[in-house]
């Protein structure tokens, strides 16, 4: 077969392991984790969706290797933990069972232990170590290791990766990165040791040497160990590039993978998981470099998920492994599109942080395009239908292309009615803000897909109590969206006024001093935007604080963006009237302010269509509403409520 992307398709061989493509699954936590720590049949399912979706390997995150000192991350192989082995031989044996290889990432976070910890009590329990004795920047004490403890964690990495080979992996990722011990040791941040493991960078290597050599005299020679670092902590005061290709020129001979990451989780989040704002594969740089140094295979990863950019990667030897944690929750059937040329069904990675932000806030996992994620076992698949119905969709928003294609995959026949001339729904109106471009994109993506599938597509079309009658569907599924809210204020539907939806139809109005009315997330997005474009932009909120829409993960670096933009934000303040100078403004004192601007962005809210699903109730024998027509929500909500209305037929 020839490959549109043969490098991306090209096996690879690590120690004495074949992998059958170079597209590998990053290190993601599961969420089913029980009480002693072991990996529940949920986290299982959640790792093997992706092996079964092709990638070369899927690694397991992340083993806490000695839980005397640490307690933040989730697994815990132990012999003596009822469960550990069987929850870790289960999960193995699922990832394998579809040519994947099983990967587990070995971890210890140091410093950081309890951090990320839901259970808050437990994090009151926990003692922190480091590598130098200090307090976190939340108040907490850490006491530094002694040569005893680190002989003794060294041991435990060496018999969790024992452990590992013994439960059926056949490769183990020792964590190196992001802030967590081993990097502690490395960074002069963290490190302040006079003795052996302190000071010149051979000393700060050392660590992860030995930990290293416990680990290779575990699992024998020709076990593939994949060692992840940050190619540069990318903070002032911690190691930067240079250091890190000589931190990897002092490791290669040990690991058979060198995995090149990027920063800290506590000092740059939003690059070691690079955000909507920053360019996708904008850490390969690092890989790259890191790469001309050292003999050994080298992987590369952050914020990747288009197949040329990918090829071109390994193509151009900037690196010969490329992972993806967000891009294969999106889809996890990703590498096996590519290995099948089928790159154009690819959904992408919104990088909305809604799988991040999951999990602190509910300790599940989600994903807003892809509905069985953290639902892997619930038997939501798309299964064919017992029998052929017909289905109308009234509505080409991204629930009504959810619905349309699931129905369409499951082989029923199904028309979807779009009231404009064009599919995508509220969707279309990203297309002018670059950073939400896949926001757009992905309507474009289900708007293929669907008819691909067999949809029907109707434009111009309202579905009307007449027209579902005429149609006499089976199913049908309303799914007719939000319309803007704008509030009755005098001035409002001057000419200096943009309802954000429109946007994208009328940019070219937008002079330099722009006022957005509405400080939820769809108004601060757009206020980045056009700050970015160099206009000078104030934010203009009645309650007291901006974004309170936006999710935990997604909102810090959103506000970060507002600063680093200069968006003036003015919260308390209460638009009372639009003039050709600007909004005047009831401020917190309750006295009239005008803030100033030419242009007027007003991004109040979404209003459901009730009055579209009122008229359309009772017309046919299955009818499901889903998404804003119901009540004005989010993506994920469309996508999976129109995901399930189109099972349940
Ligand atoms: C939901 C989620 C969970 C993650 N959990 C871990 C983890 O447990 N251990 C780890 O080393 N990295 C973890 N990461 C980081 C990823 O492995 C990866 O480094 C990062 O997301 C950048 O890759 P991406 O842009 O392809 O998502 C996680 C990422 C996500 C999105």
């Amino acid at each position: 077969m020839k490959y549109k992307y043969p490098n991306l398709c090209k096996p690879i061989k690590l120690g004495n392991v074949t992998f059958r493509n170079r597209m590998f699954s990053a290190p993601m936590g599961g969420t089913d984790i029980t009480a002693d720590c072991c990996i529940g049949p949920k986290s299982t399912a959640f790792y093997e969706l992706r092996a079964r979706g092709g990638a070369g390997a899927v690694t397991v995150s992340e083993c806490m290797v000695h839980p005397e000192t640490d307690g933040s991350h989730a697994f815990h192989l132990n012999l003596t933990t009822p469960g550990s082995l069987s929850g870790f031989a289960y999960t193995a044996d699922a990832i394998r069972r579809h040519g994947a290889i099983a990967s587990v990432e070995l971890s210890h976070s140091g410093q950081y232990a309890g951090t990320y910890l839901t259970d808050k009590g437990k994090k009151q329990g926990l003692a922190q170590y480091g590598p130098s004795a200090g307090v976190r920047p939340d108040g907490r004490e850490v006491k530094e290791l002694t040569k005893e403890q680190i002989d003794d964690i060294v041991a435990a990495y060496g018999d969790c990766a024992a452990l590992a080979k013994r439960t059926g992996f056949e490769m183990v990722m020792v964590h190196g990165g992001h802030g967590w011990l081993i990097n502690q040791f490395l960074s002069p941040y963290f490190n302040h040791r006079t003795d052996e493991y302190g000071g010149s960078l051979e000393n700060r290597v050392r660590f992860a040497q030995e930990v290293l050599d416990s680990v290779r005299k575990a699992v024998g020679p020709g076990f593939p160990i994949e060692f992840r670092m940050s190619g540069s902590e990318l903070f002032e005061g911690g190691y930067d590039l240079e250091e890190g290709v000589e931190i990897a020129k002092l490791l290669e001979s040990r690991i058979d993978l060198l995995h090149v990451s990027a920063g800290t989780y506590q000092r740059g989040f939003s690059v070691t998981h690079p955000s909507m704002f920053v360019p996708h594969g904008c850490n390969v740089y690092l890989a790259e470099e890191i790469k001309k140094h050292v003999s050994v295979p080298v992987a590369t990863l952050g914020g990747l998920n288009d197949p040329a950019m990918m090829e071109e990667i390994i193509a151009s030897g900037k690196a010969d492994v490329v992972e993806m944690a967000r891009a294969l929750l999106a889809d996890h059937e990703l590498p096996r599109k590519i290995m099948s040329n089928r790159d154009d069904e690819i959904v992408r990675c919104l990088r909305c942080f809604t799988c991040m932000a999951e999990r602190p806030t509910t300790a599940t996992r989600r994903c807003t395009v892809n509905p069985l994620i953290g639902r892997e076992m619930d038997g939501t698949e798309v299964i064919p239908a017992a029998k052929a119905k017909k289905v109308l969709v009234a509505g080409g928003g991204p629930g009504g292309l959810k619905a349309a294609l699931t129905a369409a995959q499951r082989g029923h026949k199904v028309v979807l009615c779009e009231m404009s001339d064009s599919l995508g729904g509220i969707l279309k109106s990203e297309q002018a803000i670059p950073f939400k471009y896949e926001m757009y994109q992905l309507g474009q993506t289900l708007a293929h897909l669907a008819e691909k599938e067999g949809v029907e597509i109707r434009l111009n079309t309202k579905v009307t109590k007449d027209y579902v009658e005429k149609e006499e569907p089976d199913a049908l599924i309303i799914a007719v969206g939000s319309e803007p809210i704008v509030p009755p204020i005098k001035g409002i539907d001057g000419e200096n006024v943009i309802v954000v939806n429109n946007y994208y139809l009328e940019k070219e109005k937008t002079k330099d001093r722009v006022v957005v009315l509405g400080g939820g997330l769809a108004g601060c997005e757009a206020a980045v935007h056009l700050a970015q474009e160099g206009k000078e932009v104030s934010i203009v909120e009645m309650r007291d604080d901006v974004a309170v829409d936006a999710n935990v993960r997604h909102r810090p670096i959103l506000l970060t963006e507002l600063e680093k933009n200069n968006v003036k934000l003015l919260t308390g303040y209460k638009g009372l009237e639009v003039t050709s100078e600007g909004v005047v403004c009831e401020n917190p004192d309750g006295k009239e302010e005008l803030v100033p601007g030419q242009t007027v962005i007003c991004a109040v809210g979404q209003r459901s269509r009730r009055n579209f699903v009122d008229d359309l109730l009772g017309t046919a024998p299955y009818i499901a509403q889903i998404g804003d027509c119901v009540r004005p929500s989010t993506i994920t909500t469309a996508v999976y409520q129109g995901y399930h209305a189109a099972l349940d037929i």
